[in-house]
């Protein structure tokens, strides 16, 4: 087997309010992602090994049937030293990963926050009595100690820094340079597929720092982009990233998605998400599904990224390797929603079935070097197929 590096972490552009770091808080981070990809790749396919070899048949022997479903499957495999190994391996690294991330972030807060200041423009609404929704405030999501929305001084966007110069970490480099690769890659899915299709007004709801809102941003450079998020941090961090990267026709407003009632009804010529329905509580999602059907207009896209559901064609052994978020990696939701089927949600909003559709979306990444050479001497890793549903109204 080939082992394939990840690109190293420099290779990360690094905007005007991007933090700074030393050579060993770099090191650790370029360490980290090798770590990450080494478990991911050579440990990893060790789980598929155990399960066959060893796990299924003493299940099977002992019950005289096989697995009823992947909870199942997950309580047999927890005994599993192969299991047991990968899973620690793997909980540590992002633990690692979120501690240096944290301790680069806050040694320089006040620099951060007053850069961000600079860079501060007309283009961030933030509430001053905003609630937090219930579902997020007692979670830190991916060990993302505070999450998204705890600010430890007025200003401060440290969380949001944590996060914008980490998740290369966790991706293995797969996101490109600016972090963007859904966005970009989404953006060029449309534009190629609906060459005629010209929004005006686009919503991404839980937009975070808006890694994937200015993909869309500078892709339909005559739309107003609105990126919605409940993150104070991270809408305030965004805002002044989207300000120095040059990019105005997008804006960063702190709502909940479960009440967008500031939002007139079919006011949005697409709503899209990326990586946000799966950190969404077991009522809010529902709520949420509404309040796009509302939002968006009669004959708009409406589209997901997201990693893919739990359908009945997916194996319990797949549905369980791609459950260990929700047991080990703090994201409570995780479970819940990957069950719920995308054609009932995509119902929901009010996109009927035979519009549904669900689609792999080829990723953008600007760190790969495959595609500029046949013989590959750097491979910054699988390029990956983004799952994404959705459909016109
Ligand atoms: C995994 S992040 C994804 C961020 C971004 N879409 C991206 O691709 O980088 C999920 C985001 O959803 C936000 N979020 C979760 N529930 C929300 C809600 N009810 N209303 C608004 N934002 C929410 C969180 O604050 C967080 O920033």
């Amino acid at each position: 087997m080939q082992y394939q590096l990840p690109p190293v972490w420099t290779k990360l552009y690094r905007h005007a309010v991007f933090p700074e770091f030393s050579h060993d808080e770099r090191a650790r981070y370029n360490f980290l992602a090798n770590l990450n990809r080494f478990i991911s790749t050579v440990i990893a396919p060790g789980n598929q090994i155990a399960f066959q070899n060893r796990v299924k048949p003493a299940f099977e022997k002992e019950k005289g049937r096989t697995f009823a479903n992947r909870h199942e499957v997950a309580e047999a495999m927890s005994k599993d030293p192969v299991y047991q190994s990968w899973a620690a391996l793997r909980r540590c690294t992002m633990e690692m990963r979120q501690q240096n991330g944290r301790a680069v972030v806050m040694r320089q807060a006040k620099e951060l926050a007053d850069k961000v200041k600079q860079y501060a423009g007309d283009n961030l609404i933030l509430k001053k009595n905003f609630k937090v929704p219930e579902y997020l405030r007692h979670v830190d999501n991916h060990l993302m100690p505070g999450s998204y929305h705890t600010s430890y001084f007025e200003g401060d966007v440290s969380n949001a820094a944590n996060y914008d110069s980490g998740l290369f970490v966790t991706s293995g480099g797969m996101l490109g340079s600016l972090t963007d690769g859904g966005g970009k890659a989404i953006a060029k899915w449309v534009k190629e597929y609906y060459p005629d299709f010209r929004p005006k007004k686009i919503l991404d709801i839980g937009c975070g720092l808006g890694h994937n809102t200015l993909p869309l941003a500078e892709a339909f450079p005559d739309a107003e982009v609105i990126g919605i998020d409940a993150g104070e941090p991270m809408l305030r961090y965004g805002a002044a990233r989207a300000n120095a990267l040059g990019v105005k026709n997008v804006k960063f407003i702190q709502m909940d998605a479960e009440d967008m009632s500031e939002f007139e009804d079919e006011t949005f010529d697409w709503v899209q998400t990326t990586m946000f329905l799966h950190e969404t509580g077991g009522k809010a999602i529902h709520k949420i599904m509404k309040e796009i059907g509302r939002v968006l207009k009669k004959g708009g896209l409406c589209l997901h990224i997201e990693q893919p559901q739990y359908t009945p064609d997916m194996s319990y052994y797949e549905q369980f390797m791609r459950d260990w978020d929700a047991y080990y990696n703090a994201e409570p939701y995780w479970g819940h929603m990957h069950d719920l089927q995308p054609e009932d949600l995509m119902a929901e909003c009010g996109i009927p079935k035979e519009r549904f559709m669900q689609i792999g979306v080829k990723a953008v990444n600007d760190l790969d070097t495959q595609k500029k050479d046949d013989k590959i001497t750097e491979d910054y890793g699988r390029t990956p197929i983004w799952n994404v549903f959705g459909g016109w109204k």
